[in-house]
């Protein structure tokens, strides 16, 4: 395994920002910076060999700051938190309203948005990064301060494993993903498209949303659905069809109840045209899956490749949104002394 730290980019406010590289000897690579501890570039070999980055981002630090997540961890509470508004032991709680009516990612300074302190590490799994941040008391208006740390190891076999860890010094809610917009075939801007890309999510059931976003009072059975992603399906193939939840947020953007508990598989993403293959294992209840439907190609990334609608798609595991009002879903709340602790994985192979 290639490792290097380099200074990746300065802010406009001075602050030095990292670029932590990992290379195994297959060619494929993760880079990661200390900014949102997000994945700058991942690349892998497709089944000819030829190793192309699959995520979106950006060549320069600052666009980070203002870019939809591209890449980053997302918390203290990922997804939506209706009217930014709950209530946890007797206390309640307003939060920041970035999305529409709502709370979204953490807030208007969300987790995406800080830098986090880089240190390598040798794991039991292979080499890796950890990224640590304390997010004081209060923070975006959330109760209690959290001390977090997420922890990427790249392996010979070209797995990403993605370890969370979080401790609280009071009850607050806590649910951390990360958001990396994945386009299999390598990032190939406006004319770039994941509609061919195959998806399967191993789900009976998902959330249905309000016009904001938030889920409605039941989820509903995917059977029969454009929701049904049990079988590999294009995920162009269902999108254009007359579904009131697709119109609702123009596109996929909803969670997944994800059949089973425990380390399990959660998503597998496959571009039949490189051979490109993406499998997710988690350990949490539920998957995002956006579409890249707000994508519009106004946003210039990596290589100044304008990244236009539906160019890459986002799959992130994570509680159910807006978990913090809802005691029907699984809890979320972090309590002191308690220790929160999480793994994600994802598998390339072609
Ligand atoms: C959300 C989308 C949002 C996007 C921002 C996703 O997690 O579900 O609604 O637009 O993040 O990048």
């Amino acid at each position: 395994m290639h490792r290097e730290c380099t200074i990746f980019d300065t802010l406009p406010d001075g602050r030095t920002v990292r670029r932590w590289r990992l290379r195994n000897d297959e060619g494929a690579e993760v880079c990661l910076i200390d900014l949102g501890a997000a994945i700058q570039r991942l690349a892998v070999p497709d089944r000819s060999g030829i190793v192309a980055d699959v995520v979106l981002g950006f060549d320069s630090a600052a666009p980070y700051l203002e870019a939809p997540y591209f890449g980053a961890v997302v918390g203290r509470f990922a997804n939506r938190i209706r009217n930014g508004r709950f209530e946890l032991e007797g206390n309640a709680y307003q939060l920041a309203l970035n999305d529409g009516p709502n709370s979204l990612h953490g807030g208007a300074r969300g987790f995406d948005k800080q830098m986090w302190a880089g240190e390598w590490v040798e794991t039991g799994d292979g080499p890796g990064v950890r990224f640590s941040l304390d997010s004081p008391d209060g923070d975006e208006g959330y109760p209690g301060a959290v001390t977090v740390s997420v922890t990427y190891v790249w392996t010979e076999d070209s797995r990403l494993i993605v370890d969370y860890a979080a401790r609280s010094t009071r009850a607050t809610p806590f649910n951390i993903t990360q958001h990396s917009y994945f386009n299999l075939a390598g990032v190939v801007g406006s004319e770039g498209s994941v509609l061919d890309h195959e998806l399967t999510i191993p789900a009976s059931r998902y959330l249905p949303i309000d016009e904001t976003l938030i889920p409605l009072a039941a989820a509903a059975p995917v059977q029969d659905s454009a929701f049904d992603f049990r079988t590999a399906k294009a995920v162009g193939r269902d999108l254009g069809s007359q579904h009131e939840q697709l119109a609702l947020a123009g596109g996929f953007d909803h969670n997944w109840i994800i059949d089973g508990s425990g380390f399990r598989p959660v998503a597998r993403l496959h571009d039949p045209a490189s051979g490109r293959t993406l499998d997710i294992r988690s350990d949490l209840p539920g998957l995002q899956f956006y579409s890249g439907n707000f994508l519009d190609g106004t946003i210039a990334g990596k290589a100044g490749v304008h990244y236009g609608r539906r160019c890459a798609l986002a799959l992130e595991t994570q509680y159910f949104p807006d978990s913090p009002n809802r005691p029907d879903f699984p809890d979320c709340t972090l309590r002191p002394g308690a220790l929160f602790s999480s793994r994600t994985m994802f598998t390339f192979s072609c």
